[in-house]
Order: C-alpha cells, then sequence, then structure tokens
C-alpha cells in the first residue's frame, strides 16, 4: 500500500540572482513499512524535499505539484490540518541536532514538550514519556540524563536524542536527514542499528551520503541529482546493476571500489544545463544528451532511469 505519493513535486526559491530549482521535478512514492533510501551530492535537493514534505519552508517558496499522504494532498490542506500530520504522522528527523535543539532547553523537556503539543499529556506525564523515550534510544540512565542540556550530550547522544524526538508522537512516516553524519564509526554503527530497528514498523525516508547505510537499511534506493531523480530501485538492484553513469561514479567513489570520485561538480541550480543535466561530467555524453532531457524510464520492472543509453 502507498503511504505517500509525490507527483511532479518542484520547490523553487526566488534570489536575487535569479530563481534556485532545488526540486525539478520529483516523481516518488513511498510503501506503508517501506525504508526508502534517498543518495546524492552535496546541495542537490535532497533536505529541500524533507522540508518540502512536512512544509516547513519560507512563505516565499514557490512549490507546485502534488504530495499526497494517504490519500490527502498535504499542498493543498490547512495549517492546522497540516500541524496536526507533522510529528503524529509523518517527523523529520533534522540533519544537524547541534542546531536542531534548543541549547537552553533541557533534553527531556524538548522531548516532553512535543509529546504534550501533539498528545496533550499533562506536564508529568508527557515528561516521564519523554524519559521513556530516551531510554528506548538506549541513553544510558535516562531520567537523569533527560535534565541535562544538549551541549552535555554527546554527537552520538544528541543524534539519538533527535530520533526520540521524532519517535516520540509515533508517525507512520519518519524522514531522517543524515542521521548517521559526522559520527564515527562505532557510533554511527549503533545509530544504524537504532534506525534499523525503529523502520522495522516504520515508513521511512531515509537521506543519506552512506551507501553503506543506504545498503543496510533501504528497500529501494533513488539517486538524486541537481533536484530530480536519475535511478531509483531496489536497493540490490542499484548496487549490482546500476545503469546511471552518475549512480555508477557515486558507487565508484565507494571506499571499497578505489574512491575514484566523479570529475567535475554538480551544475548551478539557478542555470541548469541544456539536456541531460549530468551531460557536462558523463564520459559517455553524445549529441542527443547535450540538447533532449531524458525521462525517467522504467527500464526493468521497478528500475527506472533517466539517461537514452540505458
Ligand atoms: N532558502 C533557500 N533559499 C535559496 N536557496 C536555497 C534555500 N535552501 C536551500 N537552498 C539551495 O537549494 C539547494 C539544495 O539544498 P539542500 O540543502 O536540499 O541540499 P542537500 O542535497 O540536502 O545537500 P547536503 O547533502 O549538503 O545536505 C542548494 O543549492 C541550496 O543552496
Ligand atoms: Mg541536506
Amino acid at each position: 500500500m502507498t503511504l505517500l505519493e509525490i507527483s511532479d513535486l518542484k520547490t523553487h526559491f526566488p534570489t536575487q540572482s535569479g530563481i534556485v530549482r532545488a526540486v525539478d521535478t520529483i516523481d516518488l512514492s513511498i510503501r506503508e513499512r517501506e525504508t526508502f533510501g534517498l543518495i546524492g551530492e552535496t546541495g542537490c535537493g535532497k533536505t529541500v524535499l524533507g522540508l518540502t514534505l512536512m512544509r516547513l519552508l519560507h512563505p516565499t517558496t514557490t512549490v507546485e505539484g502534488t504530495i499526497r499522504y494517504r490519500g490527502k494532498n498535504l499542498l493543498t490542506i490547512s495549517e492546522a490540518e497540516m500541524r496536526l500530520i507533522r510529528g503524529e504522522e509523518i517527523a523529520m528527523i533534522l540533519q544537524n541536532p547541534t542546531t536542531s535543539l534548543n541549547p537552553v532547553m533541557r533534553v527531556g523537556e524538548q522531548i516532553a514538550e512535543a509529546i504534550r503539543l501533539h498528545q496533550g499529556l499533562r506536564r508529568r506525564a508527557a515528561k516521564e514519556k519523554a524519559v521513556e523515550m530516551l531510554d528506548s534510544v538506549r541513553i544510558p540512565a535516562a531520567s537523569r540524563r533527560a535534565n541535562e542540556y544538549p551541549h552535555e550530550f554527546s554527537g552520538g547522544m544528541k543524534q539519538r536524542a533527535m530520533i526520540a524526538m521524532g519517535l516520540a508522537c509515533d508517525p507512520a512516516l519518519i524522514i531522517a536527514d543524515e542521521p548517521t553524519k559526522g559520527l564515527d564509526v562505532t557510533i554511527k554503527a549503533q545509530i544504524t542499528e537504532l534506525i534499523k530497528e525503529t523502520a522495522k514498523e516504520k515508513a521511512m525516508l531515509l537521506i543519506t551520503h552512506d551507501l553503506g547505510v543506504a545498503r543496510a537499511l533501504c528497500d529501494r534506493i533513488a539517486l538524486m541529482y541537481a533536484g530530480e531523480l536519475v535511478e531509483y530501485a531496489a536497493t540490490e538492484e542499484i548496487f549490482e546493476n546500476p545503469l546511471h553513469p552518475y549512480t555508477r561514479g557515486f558507487l565508484g567513489s565507494l571506499p571499497g571500489n578505489g574512491l575514484v570520485p566523479i570529475p567535475g561538480m554538480s551544475p548551478s541550480l539557478i542555470d541548469l544545463p541544456d539536456g541531460c543535466r549530468f551531460h557536462p561530467r558523463c564520459s559517455h555524453a553524445k549529441a542527443v544528451c547535450r540538447k533532449k532531457h531524458p525521462e525517467l524510464i522504467e527500464v526493468e520492472a521497478g528500475h527506472f532511469v533517466r539517461c537514452f543509453d540505458a
């Protein structure tokens, strides 16, 4: 069953230097209980996509298309309805725990606040639930730690606290933005395990640079480049049979494969190249790639690629 269906989604930021086409155009659906990985180089629009789904962008942002969650278009419902969806139905674990946690509020209180707001629990019950949540993400001595401030938490513990906050209202869909970024190997493995447990019962959009994490956790993976998806398929298919030159390049830049980065840089989202957006960096580019923008085509059942060569 489809839980979230995104069609024709565009998110554009008008700026002094021009229109930043951060999401341009995304079609994608996430099934109940599925873990869907979203991968791509820095600046390709992953976080903006997440924030668009949560409707957390500044009102001057242009958003077009539809985002259907259990059939409801999140782009047309009222702010009051959206507030109910946020937290209770869909939660986002933000990319940077240091700036996402309020530095002057005790960690337990922040989680309790979210619970009180969404579940209408009394202060005391919410506090108890917050401690339970911290305990469930394996923060040791949770009842004592709940009274500490974010700066007293290590990086891994902050990340756990963010996950606890995301899970506090028992959402059906979690958008996890780079939950393992900046963590050392051991802590990363622990957080990955924690996300894996969490993802068993929930649907998740997992945004990551880390292909190892994606491979371990995701049912399907999509590669995003310059605001659009260039390939998506079941996880094993992506690793065994990558078809887009960008995907191949990305897999090739894995440490296990000798770390050969893709030459060149991703294009400016204000001034996207004609034709295939990847053609200036593609060693297989032909004349058509410079002129025509390729469609996302289903080349095998469930395997979609945006490339004239596939
Ligand atoms: N409010 C804004 N106004 C203008 N441009 C923005 C705004 N927010 C984001 N952008 C631009 O949108 C593009 C996509 O940004 P986004 O944060 O989604 O990238 P990302 O894929 O999450 O990168 P990273 O992997 O580094 O987190 C970037 O070029 C960014 O500068
Ligand atoms: Mg990001």
